[in-house]
C-alpha cells in the first residue's frame, strides 16, 4: 500500500503516524523526547512500533530544522546538540526518501491541506508549545528563506533585558508566549492577586492549570493569560507588516485551550494593526487536532 510515515518532533513528545493517500492516519505512535537520548537511535525506536507496516517515504517536522540540509541545526528544546543529520539517519535506516521541515511549517502544510487554511494563500500558522514557531505561507507556498530556516518568530527579541532564552539571548518572544513562557510567568509576574492564587502552590503546573484557574475566577491566572495574549497580539500585528497575511492560525497546546484565548489574541492583534491592514487579518484557531495535523503536515511535506 501507499503509506507515508509522518513524524512530528517536539520538545516534549515525538508523535508519528502512517498516513494513507486519503490523508487518514492508519496507525499512530508516540515517544517521549527526553527518553530519546541519542537521535541516531530514533529510526530504530520508531520501527519497534511500526514494523507491521511498509511505507514509501518519510516526512519529518522538527524545531530549528533546515529543509535544505536535512539537519536539525540548533534546537535547545530537544537537548540533542547541534547539526543533527536526521534525514541521513532515516534514509540510511529505512532506505526510503526522507524530507525534513520546520515543525511549524509542517503544521502550516497540515492546515493548508486539511484545516483552517484551505482557502488561504497568504497565512501564518503560529505554534504555541514548548517554543513558539511560525509557518509562513506566501503566494500559496511555504516560505523557506535563503538558507532554509525562515520564520523563527519565537526568537524575535521583544525586550532587550528580558527573560533568558534557550537560544542564548534575552527577551525572545517565546520566553513569554508559549506553554513554557506562560509557566515562567507564574513565577515572574507580580500582581496584587498573586498571593491568593492556587497557581503559586502547584508543584508541577501546566498551562491547562492556568486556564482552569482563570475559569474559576482566579484573577492572577486571568492576568497571565491576558499578559500572554496581549504580547502575542501586539507581535502578530507587527508581523502582519511583513507579509500581509489574510490570517494567523493559532496552533498547539495553548491554542487548544480555546476560544477564550483566541478572542483575546484577536482583540490585541486588531487593536494594534496598521490602518492598511485593519479588518483584513483574521486570528483563527486550528481546526485540527494539533498532534494529528502535525503528523499529516509532515507526511504531506514528504510529497510536497
Ligand atoms: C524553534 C523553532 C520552532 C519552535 C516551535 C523554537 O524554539 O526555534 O524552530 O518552530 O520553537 O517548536
Ligand atoms: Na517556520
Ligand atoms: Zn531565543
Amino acid at each position: 500500500t501507499d503509506l507515508t510515515l509522518g513524524i512530528d518532533i517536539g520538545g516534549t513528545n515525538i508523535a508519528f503516524g502512517l498516513v494513507n493517500q486519503e490523508g487518514e492516519i492508519v496507525f499512530e505512535g508516540n515517544l517521549s523526547t527526553a527518553e530519546v537520548r541519542n537521535p541516531s537511535l530514533l529510526p530504530e525506536l520508531i520501527e519497534e512500533q511500526t514494523q507491521n507496516y511498509t511505507f514509501r517515504e518519510i516526512g519529518i517536522g522538527a524545531p530549528s530544522s533546515n529543509t535544505f540540509s536535512g539537519m536539525i541545526e540548533n534546537a535547545p528544546n530537544l537537548r540533542w546538540g547541534v547539526n543533527i543529520p536526521i534525514v541521513e539517519y532515516f534514509e540510511n535506516y529505512f532506505k526510503v526518501p526522507t524530507k525534513l521541515t520546520n515543525d511549524a511549517n509542517a503544521a502550516a502544510v497540515g492546515e493548508k491541506l486539511f484545516g483552517a487554511a484551505k482557502d488561504f494563500s497568504e497565512f501564518v500558522v503560529i505554534t504555541l508549545g514548548t517554543g513558539l514557531g511560525a509557518g509562513i505561507f506566501i503566494n500559496n507556498e511555504i516560505f523557506n528563506g535563503k538558507f532554509g530556516t525562515a520564520g523563527e518568530f519565537g526568537h524575535v527579541m521583544v525586550d532587550k533585558d528580558g527573560r533568558p532564552c534557550g537560544c542564548g539571548r534575552k527577551g525572545c518572544l517565546e520566553t513569554y508566549c508559549s506553554a513554557t513562557g506562560m509557566l515562567r510567568s507564574i513565577d515572574l509576574l507580580t500582581s496584587p492577586h498573586k498571593a491568593n492564587s492556587p497557581l503559586v502552590e502547584l508543584e508541577n503546573p501546566n498551562p491547562l492549570d492556568i486556564f482552569n484557574a482563570a475559569q474559576q475566577g482566579d484573577q492572577f491566572a486571568e492576568y497571565i493569560i491576558d499578559f500572554t495574549a496581549e504580547k502575542l497580539g501586539y507581535w502578530l500585528a507587527n508581523f502582519a507588516c511583513f507579509s500581509n497575511p489574510e490570517a494567523f492560525i493559532l496552533f498547539g497546546g495553548i491554542a487548544k485551550n480555546g476560544e477564550y484565548f483566541r478572542q483575546k489574541v484577536d482583540h490585541y492583534t486588531q487593536a494594534n494593526l496598521l490602518n492598511l491592514y485593519q479588518g483584513k487579518v483574521q486570528v483563527l484557531s486550528s481546526e485540527l487536532h494539533h498532534r494529528n495535523a502535525a503528523i499529516l503536515g509532515a507526511a504531506a511535506y514528504a510529497k510536497y
